[in-house]
């Protein structure tokens, strides 16, 4: 049977074969960006495709390949790539003037969009990325309760500086972190009876993104809120993959109000934002009407075109019967996917909800990060490789992000190609996980 490096190498070499454009052009980027890049999770071997053009849900690489954009900016294109509603917005914003120093009529129309859809949102405060507002809730945090440990959990990812796959990461911002278990219910509350007091945090992603798409248990969720309420930490829900889920995010389907949520990647509309918000009580420490307010600053926290292509899009396109059309939607795909890999008896399962899915080696739902076992692991750049070279961009890892343009032609083909990789390699899979 062949082994498992030898077809990833031979993906690999067609993968080489096909791309010689954007082979060329990562190795000129070296010159001046290292290893060409500027993303690291943008980097996979042998070398990324150079995009130059997208439209609706596809891409174009340099090459001249179309491709379905499964990637779909780790969840940020939500609305694609050629909005015409967006497009509209921001050349209006552009031609009234951008690097405006100022209040404008846009974050206030957004602020009050956002605060009326997420239901523990009374007040919102607007920043540049995910990453940003998490710091922002975090320190936030730390100064309202004067405690300094946060707790964190296990292959959580809140940015760039504040991750823990696989652990930590030396990049990570000094903060007394202490790290329970994702969905780890009896630990965690042990633990939160143990230390609570000293928290001035619990930072939990509803569903634990790029540690797997793997859902928060409702208990787990329920349970970190009790015991935040009665230790006095602020619960702080990263929503900034999840709020795309249905019309209010996963706070409004399981109706559990965090203290503070953060967000980003679509509320502007695919350009570059981050928020946080929550209660009034938490909030009003940022109200610079207010002798000794929390100082929040940012040069481009307000920045129009954000601003105004964030308006358009959660009042024009993402409504709220529209984020339920497409969770229903999208949902009835990742599980007509599962009934698929169920059919073929291939150890394969699309975890997730809705529009955020990973694909994992194993026959059942994966509920703890330590269920994604080295062999799993290993099988992904196989995955990754031949979807690409079948015309579907999906993340190295193994997600697949749906977005609005998508149609059901894009979701058949994906499904065919999923059932294609089954099909061919499952001897392989299965030898593998076997290992
Ligand atoms: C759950 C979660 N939080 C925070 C972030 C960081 O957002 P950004 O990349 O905009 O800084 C991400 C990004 O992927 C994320 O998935």
């Amino acid at each position: 049977m062949e082994s498992l490096q030898h077809a990833i190498d031979d993906a690999r070499s067609r993968y080489v074969a096909a791309n010689p454009l954007s082979q060329a052009a990562d190795e000129r980027a070296e010159r001046h960006l290292p290893g060409g890049n500027t993303r690291s999770v943008l980097h996979f071997h042998p070398f990324p495709l150079t995009i130059v053009g997208g439209d609706g849900a596809e891409l174009t690489d340099l090459d001249g390949h179309r491709y379905v954009d499964f990637v779909g900016e780790y969840s940020a294109a939500l609305f694609g790539h050629s909005n015409e509603v967006i497009k509209a917005a921001i050349h209006e914003a552009l031609d009234s003037g951008v690097a405006i120093g100022a209040p404008t009529p846009y974050e206030r129309e957004l602020a009050g969009l956002l605060c009326n859809r997420y239901p523990s949102i009374d007040r919102i405060r607007f920043c540049n990325s995910g990453t940003e507002a998490n710091l922002m809730a975090l320190s936030a945090a730390l100064a309202v309760t004067g405690r300094s440990k946060v707790l964190a959990f296990n292959d959580a990812y809140h940015g760039g500086v504040i991750k823990f796959l696989g652990g930590g990461c030396r990049l990570n911002i000094p903060f007394d972190f202490v790290l329970a278990h994702y969905n780890d219910i009896d630990g965690t509350a042990e633990l939160l009876d143990e230390m609570g007091g000293e928290f001035a945090a619990v930072i939990v992603e509803p569903i634990l993104g790029a540690g797997g798409n793997i859902q928060g248990n409702r208990r787990f969720l329920q349970m970190l809120r009790q015991k935040t309420v009665e230790s006095g930490a602020l619960l702080i829900f990263d929503e900034v993959k999840t709020a795309r889920l249905g019309p209010g995010g996963i706070q409004a389907m399981v109706g559990i109000h965090a203290d503070l949520t953060t967000m980003g990647k679509f509320i502007g509309g695919g350009l570059p934002t981050g928020a946080f918000g929550g209660s009034e009580r938490i909030m009003e420490h940022f109200n610079p009407k207010q002798a000794g307010a929390l100082a929040h600053a940012g040069t481009f926290n307000n920045n129009v075109c954000s601003m105004a292509a964030g308006c358009a899009a959660m009042r024009e396109i993402y409504t709220p019967d529209r984020a339920k059309e497409f969770l229903d939607w999208s949902e009835a795909f990742r599980l007509s996917l599962n009934e698929m890999f169920a059919s073929r008896d291939v150890p394969m399962y699309a975890n997730g909800l809705g529009s955020m899915i990973a694909i994992h080696f194993n026959r059942k739902p994966t509920k703890r990060p330590s269920d994604i076992t080295a062999g799993c692991q290993s099988l992904r750049p196989l995955l990754h490789m031949e979807l690409l070279l079948d015309g579907m961009l999906i993340v190295g890892r193994g997600d697949l992000f749906l977005s609005l343009p998508m149609n059901d032609s894009h979701l058949s083909a994906a499904r065919y190609s999923l059932e294609k990789f089954a099909d061919r390699y499952k001897p392989l899979i299965e030898q593998v996980l076997a290992a």
